[in-house]
C-alpha cells in the first residue's frame, strides 16, 4: 500500500527523493513526506503534507541521508499529522504495513509520559525505537522491532548517525538497490528501475543498513548477511505520457505487451514442472481482485480441456479457510505485482501443505516469485493505473499458455487454441476500433447509477473484470453476473434506462445471451451487445451493438475484455474523475 523510500546520495538527496516518491504515488497519494539529514550540521529536516507528492516540492532541503513516503490511510484519516515521516527525539521514520498490536504499545507508551501526536499504527515504532536508545542506532531498531506484530518494512534515520539509514522488513516487501553515486532502500522495485543498476530484496526478519557509503544486510543482532545483487530490467521503467492517463496508455500497450509476453513463454521451460503438471489430479489457483478473473478463466480453461479440477479462491479467504491443500497439488498464484499480502500469504500456506507453486506476476523479483517453485513472469511492463488493464490481458494469455502445457503433459498434444496464441496481439489492436464506440457508451452511460455485466460461460469472467473497473474508477455500482441467474432475482433491479451490457462470445451460447437480453429490454433496460458473431449482431434487439474482432473462441476473454477496460476509462473521464488515482484504492495491496 503505502511507498517507502531512503536514500543516501554525497551530491545531496532531496531530488532523487522526489523523483522516487513520484514513481510511489501509485501506491497511495493520502498524503507525502521526507526528512532529510545532513551530515554537516547534523540537521534532521522534516517536510510532510496531506495531498500528493507535488504538495511537498519547494525549496531544496541540503542533506545527503533522507527517507520518504507516499500513504495510504489505514489508520488515522489522511491529514498533516498523520502523514509520514513520524519523528520522535533524534529519530524519523517511515512505515508501510500495518502494527497489529499498537494500541497495547501505545497505551504502554503513554502510561510512560509520551505525547502521542498521530493517529497511526507506524508512530509507535518510532517512538519505541527512541525509549530504548542509549546510543547505538542499530540495535535501537532491532529491539523495537522484536516488539512489533503485524507487518512492517521500515526506514529510519537517527540525527546521531549522519549517512545512516537503518531498514527492517517483516511481510512487507523492501528491496536495496545501488547506483554509481547513490545507495537506496525502497517497497517497490519498479519504482527503482532508471534509478538503481542493481537490487536485492530483503527476506522477513532480515535489516538492511545503509552506512559508510555501503549497503549491509544483516540480521537482527547486526551480523551481516551475504546476498547477492542483480542487475536490474530496464523494461520496468514506466514513463508518464505526454498526455492523457497511465490507464489509457497502458491499454494502448496492450498488443505490445501480449507479444512481448508471448515472447516469453516460448523461451520458458515449462519441463522444469513437467513431473508436476504430468500427475497431479487437482489445482488451485489463487487470487485477489482482477487476478482472481484471470484465475478464473484458467480454471474454465483447463476443466475444459484437460478434465482436471481447478479449485479457485480469493487469496484472502483461502489463507483462513484451511483448504484441502496437499502433496501432489499445484497452486496456481496469480499477482500483478507479486507483492499482494494475501495471496502471499496463500503461497506460504500452499508450500506449507507441501504443494507444489506456479507463481504467474509481471515482476521478477518480487516476493511472490521468490517463493514459488516455478514462475512464469510475463512482460507487460510496469503497469502503474491503479486499475489493472494489461497485466489482466497478459495474465490470461500466460495461464492459456500454461492450461496447454498440462494438456500436453497430459494428452502429447496441444490443445487447437495454441496455434492461435500469437494472434492474440493483433486481435488486440484491432479492439481499439471500438474505443470511438465505447466513447459514446461512456458519454450515454455516464450517469447510470448502476449497471449490469452479463455473459455466460467463460464470458461471465469478462463481466465481473468489466463490472470491477466501472466500480473502482467510475464509482458507479455494477454486477458481473451470469446472465442465466439474472431470473432468479438480480432482474427485480432492472428499471427504465438501466444499462445491460452483455457479452456473448461463445456461438454455441449467443442465443439464450439474446433472450436474456430481450427480457431486460421488455423491462425497460438500456441493453448492449458485444460480440464476434456478425449474424448474432443483426439479429440481436440491443440498443448498441459493438462487434468485436474474432480470435478463436477459447481466446476471446483476453480481447472481449479490452473494450471494456476502455469504457470504464472514459466513464471515470466522463464523470469527471481521475482513472490513475482511484479513491481508496492503492496500486500494490501489501497489507492484509
Ligand atoms: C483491479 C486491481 C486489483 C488487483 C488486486 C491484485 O483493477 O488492480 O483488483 O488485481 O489487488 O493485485 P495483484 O495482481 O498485484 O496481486
Amino acid at each position: 500500500m503505502c511507498g517507502i523510500i531512503g536514500c543516501f546520495k554525497k551530491e545531496g538527496c532531496y531530488d532523487t527523493l522526489l523523483t522516487l516518491l513520484h514513481r510511489l504515488e501509485y501506491r497511495g497519494y493520502d498524503s507525502a513526506g521526507i526528512a532529510v539529514l545532513s551530515s554537516g550540521r547534523k540537521t534532521l529536516t522534516v517536510r510532510k503534507r496531506k495531498g500528493g507528492v507535488s504538495g511537498i516540492e519547494g525549496r531544496r532541503i541540503a542533506g545527503e541521508t533522507g527517507i520518504g513516503h507516499t500513504r495510504w490511510a489505514t489508520h488515522g484519516a489522511p491529514s498533516d499529522r498523520n502523514a509520514h515521516p513520524h519523528v520522535c527525539g533524534k529519530f524519523a521514520l517511515v512505515h508501510n504495513g500495518i502494527i497489529e498490536n499498537y494500541l497495547s504499545l501505545k497505551e504502554e507508551l503513554v502510561r510512560g509520559g509520551a505525547e502521542v501526536a498521530s493517529d497511526t499504527d507506524s508512530e509507535v515504532i518510532v517512538r519505541l525505537i527512541e525509549k530504548v536508545y542509549t546510543g547505538d542506532f542499530f540495535a535501537a531498531v532491532a529491539a523495537a522491532c522484536k516488539r512489533l506484530q503485524g507487518s512492517y518494512a521500515i526506514a529510519v534515520l537517527c540525527k546521531d548517525a549522519p549517512g545512516e539509514i537503518v531498514c527492517a522488513k517483516y511481510k512487507s516487501p523492501l528491496v536495496a538497490g545501488a547506483s554509481d553515486d547513490a545507495l537506496y532502500v525502497c517497497s517497490d522495485i519498479p519504482a527503482l528501475c532508471g534509478e538503481a543498476e542493481y537490487i536485492c530484496t530483503a527476506n522477513d526478519g532480515e535489516f538492511i543498513r545503509i552506512k559508510d557509503s555501503k549497503i549491509v544486510f544483516c540480521d537482527e543482532d547486526g551480523a551481516e548477511i551475504s546476498k547477492v545483487f542483480e542487475r536490474v530490467s530496464p523494461v520496468l521503467r514506466a514513463e508518464k505520457p505526454q498526455q492523457g492517463s497511465f490507464m489509457e496508455q497502458e491499454i494502448r500497450e496492450i498488443p505490445r505487451a501480449l507479444a512481448e509476453t508471448y515472447v516469453g513463454l516460448k523461451g520458458l521451460d515449462f519441463a522444469v514442472c513437467a513431473r508436476e503438471l504430468r500427475q497431479t489430479k487437482r489445482l488451485f489457483a489463487v487470487a485477489c481482485g482482477t487476478a482472481y478473473h484471470a484465475a478464473l478463466a484458467f480454471k474454465d480453461a483447463v476443466e475444459r480441456d484437460s478434465k482436471i479440477p481447478v479449485l479457485c479462491h480469493t487469496a484472502s479467504e483461502f489463507r483462513y479457510r484451511k483448504p484441502l491443500v496437499c502433496q501432489g497439488d499445484v497452486v496456481v498464484a496469480v499477482s500483478q505485482s507479486g507483492e499482494t499480502a494475501d495471496t502471499l500469504e496463500a503461497v506460504r500456506l500452499a508450500k506449507n501443505c507441501g504443494a507444489y507453486v506456479i507463481a504467474v506476476t509481471n515482476i521478477e523479483h518480487s516476493s511472490i516469485t521468490g517463493l514459488a517453485d516455478f514462475s512464469i513472469v510475463m512482460r507487460a511492463g510496469p503497469e502503474i493505473a491503479v486499475a489493472a488493464t494489461k497485466s489482466y490481458n497478459c495474465q490470461l494469455l500466460c495461464l492459456y499458455y500454461l492450461a496447454a502445457q498440462l494438456y500436453f503433459y497430459k494428452n502429447a498434444q496441444m490443445p487447437a487454441y495454441y496455434s492461435q496464441l500469437c494472434l492474440l496481439p493483433e486481435a488486440a489492436r484491432a479492439a481499439f476500433d471500438t474505443f470511438i464506440p465505447m466513447r459514446i457508451l461512456a458519454e450515454k452511460c455516464k450517469s447510470a447509477r448502476g449497471m449490469y455485466f452479463l455473459g455466460r460461460d467463460r464470458d461471465v469472467r469478462t463481466a465481473a473484470e468489466g463490472a470491477l473497473k466501472v466500480k473502482e474508477i467510475a464509482y458507479v455500482f455494477a454486477e458481473g453476473y451470469a446472465a442465466g441467474e439474472l431470473k432468479h432475482g438480480t432482474i427485480a433491479l432492472i428499471e427504465e434506462g438501466f444499462p445491460v451490457i452483455m457479452i456473448a462470445t461463445n456461438s454455441a451460447l449467443t442465443g439464450k445471451c439474446e433472450n436474456a437480453l430481450e427480457e431486460v429490454r421488455a423491462r425497460g433496460a438500456y441493453t448492449v451487445l458485444f460480440t464476434q458473431d456478425e449474424g448474432a449482431m443483426s439479429k440481436s434487439c440491443a440498443d448498441f451493438k459493438c462487434l468485436l474482432p474474432s480470435v478463436c473462441e477459447e481466446l476471446m476473454p483476453v480481447i472481449s475484455v479490452i473494450p471494456l477496460q476502455y469504457f470504464a476509462c472514459r466513464m471515470c473521464i466522463e464523470r469527471g474523475y481521475d482513472p490513475d488515482k482511484p479513491r481508496n484504492l492503492a496500486k500494490s495491496v501489501t497489507v492484509e
